[in-house]
C-alpha cells in the first residue's frame, strides 16, 4: 500500500470515528480519493468469482487483499495461486463477516452461489464497499429488491455480473438493432441447450468433507446433510441454491432482448410450462425442458430449453434471434449475422446481410467497467435495476411452472403479482436461522 493512501485511510478512520459511523462497518476509502489502487477481495472463490478476481489483478493497481471461502482446502489453493501468479498475499477468511470489517478493502467480489449473493452484497454495501456481484443477482425476487434498496441507501457502486454488456460485438448488436437495421423488432427468439442442466448421477448422502464450514455453504438455506451432487458447481441445479439454466445461462441472453428494448423493470406477462421430462436417475430439481413466453406491449421474448441436448435452431446449441421486419439477426458469444428479408414489390433485400464472427468472453471488459465505475462513482454498464429485471423475469418464468399458474402477471408498483396469491407466497425466501433478509 502507498503512504498516501495509508495516511488517508487513516485519516478516513479519523472522521468517520469523530462522527460516530465507526464500529462494524464504515464508510469506503476509494471512493473520491485520489489513490490509483483499488483494494479488492473476494467471497467464493473456486471458480466463476476466482476469474474475475484474476481480470481484477490482470489491470494492475489492483491488490487482492482478501479472500474467503468457506472450503478451507481451496481457499489454500487460490491463495497460493494468486501469490504464485500475482506476487500477493491477502489474508485469508473463513466467514465473511470477518472479511468485511477489514477496512483497507474498496470493493468486493461476490463469487458465491446464488442463494448468497443478497447476504454478501447488503453487508458488503453496509460496510462502506463497492460489489462485484455474479449473476443471476440473486435467488428470488424479493432478495433482488433489497440488494437494489442497499446499493442506493449506501450510495454504493454494484455491478452485476451479465458481462455481456461489456462486450463490443454485443454493444454493435444493440446499437444496430435500436437505429432500425432489421426494421421493427417484434420478437426476440432465445435458447440455451446445456448438458449441465440435467444434474449429475445421483449418488448418497455423505460425510461434509474436511475442512469445509457446510453450516455457513448452506447459510440462509434449509439445514440437510451433505450430498456432492448439490455442492460445488452444481448447486444451481436445486431450488434452495438456484433456479436451473434459466436463470444460469439464461439470465445473460434475456440481459440482451431486454436491453435492445430499453426494458429496466420485469416484463408484465410471463407465460411459462416446464417440467423433468428427461434424465429421471440424475440428481436435479430445477428444470429439465422449458418454454417461456414474455408479453409485452410491442414485442415478444422467448426463451426455450432442453438441457441434455447440444442442438438448437440456426444450428447453435445458444444464441438469441432479434426478428425484425426487414431482418432477422442471430447472436451469440461466437458472433452474429443479418439475415434479409426478401422484399416482394421492389425485388430487393430489405436490409444487406452481414456476418461477424467473434470469440473470446467479456469478463475483462466488464471488470474494466466496474473499475472504472468506482473511480467515477458513474453508473456501471449493469446496474441493480438491470440485473434485477431479469433476474426477475427469469424467477417469474419458475415461478409460474413451480405453482401450476402458467400465466403470471407482474404488478411493478406493488412488487407482487396481481394474479396468483401461490406466486405471491413464492416471492420472499424463507431463511433459515439465524440468518435474515435484510430490510432496508
Ligand atoms: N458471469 C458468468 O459468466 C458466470 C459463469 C459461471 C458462474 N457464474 C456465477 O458465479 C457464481 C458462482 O458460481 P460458480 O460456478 O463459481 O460456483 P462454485 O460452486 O464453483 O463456487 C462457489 C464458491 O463459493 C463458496 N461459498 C459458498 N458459500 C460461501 C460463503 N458463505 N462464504 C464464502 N464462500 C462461500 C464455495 O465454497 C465455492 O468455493 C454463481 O452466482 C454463478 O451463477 C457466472
Amino acid at each position: 500500500m502507498n503512504t498516501n493512501r495509508r495516511n488517508f485511510i487513516r485519516s478516513t478512520s479519523l472522521a468517520t470515528a469523530s462522527l460516530g459511523l465507526a464500529g462494524p462497518f464504515s464508510q469506503s476509502v476509494f471512493a473520491g480519493t485520489p489513490s490509483d489502487q483499488l483494494n479488492v477481495a473476494l467471497i467464493g472463490v473456486r471458480n466463476m468469482g476466482f476469474g474475475i478476481l484474476e481480470r481484477h489483478l490482470e489491470k494492475g493497481n489492483v491488490n487482492c487483499v482478501g479472500l474467503c471461502d468457506v472450503d478451507g482446502n481451496l481457499l489454500e489453493k487460490r491463495a497460493s495461486d494468486v501469490q504464485k501468479s500475482f506476487g500477493q498475499k491477502p489474508v485469508l477468511y473463513k466467514d465473511f463477516r470477518k472479511l468485511l470489517e477489514n477496512k483497507d478493502i474498496d470493493a468486493v467480489i461476490v463469487g458465491s452461489p446464488d442463494h448468497w449473493h443478497c447476504l454478501h452484497t447488503v453487508y458488503a454495501c453496509q460496510a462502506g464497499k463497492d460489489v462485484y456481484v455474479e449473476k443471476p443477482m440473486a435467488n428470488s425476487i424479493a432478495e433482488c429488491d433489497v440488494m437494489v434498496k442497499a446499493g442506493l441507501r449506501y450510495n454504493r457502486i454494484i455491478q452485476v455480473g451479465q458481462q455481456q454488456r461489456s462486450g463490443k460485438h454485443w454493444q454493435d448488436v444493440n446499437s444496430m438493432i435500436r437505429n432500425g437495421r432489421i426494421g421493427k423488432l417484434r420478437k426476440v427468439n432465445i435458447w440455451g441447450n446445456f448438458d449441465y442442466g440435467v444434474g449429475q448421477t445421483k449418488v448418497p448422502d455423505q460425510p461434509v468433507p474436511d475442512g469445509v464450514d457446510f453450516d455457513m455453504w448452506l447459510g440462509p438455506a434449509p439445514d440437510r446433510s451433505f450430498n456432492p451432487t448439490r455442492f460445488h458447481g452444481s448447486w444451481r441445479m436445486f431450488w434452495d441454491y438456484g433456479g436451473g439454466l434459466i436463470t444460469d445461462w439464461g439470465v445473460h441472453l434475456i440481459d440482451m432482448a431486454f436491453w435492445a428494448n430499453e426494458m429496466k423493470t420485469p416484463p408484465k406477462v410471463t407465460l411459462a410450462t416446464g417440467g423433468n421430462l428427461s434424465f429421471e436417475n440424475n440428481a436435479h430439481e430445477t428444470y429439465d425442458t422449458m418454454s417461456v413466453i414474455w408479453q409485452h406491449d410491442d414485442f415478444i421474448v422467448s426463451w426455450e430449453h432442453t438441457a441434455g441436448t447440444q442442438g438448437g435452431p440456426w444450428d447453435k446449441n445458444y444464441g438469441l434471434a432479434f426478428v425484425g421486419d426487414d431482418a432477422t439477426l442471430v447472436v451469440n458469444r461466437q458472433g452474429y449475422k443479418i439475415i434479409p428479408e426478401w422484399d416482394d414489390a421492389k425485388q430487393v433485400e430489405k436490409t444487406s446481410g452481414l456476418e461477424v464472427k467473434m470469440e473470446g468472453e467479456n469478463h475483462g471488459d466488464h471488470v474494466a467497467n466496474f473499475i472504472s465505475s468506482v473511480k467515477s462513482r458513474n453508473t456501471p454498464a449493469c446496474p441493480p435495476e438491470i440485473g434485477r429485471a431479469v433476474a426477475v423475469a427469469a424467477h417469474a418464468a419458475n415461478i409460474a411452472v413451480r405453482t401450476g399458474e402458467n400465466k403470471l402477471v407482474w404488478d411493478e408498483k406493488s412488487g407482487a403479482f396481481s394474479n396468483s396469491e401461490k406466486a405471491n407466497n413464492m416471492i420472499r425466501p424463507i431463511y433459515r436461522s439465524p440468518w435474515k433478509l435484510p430490510e432496508l
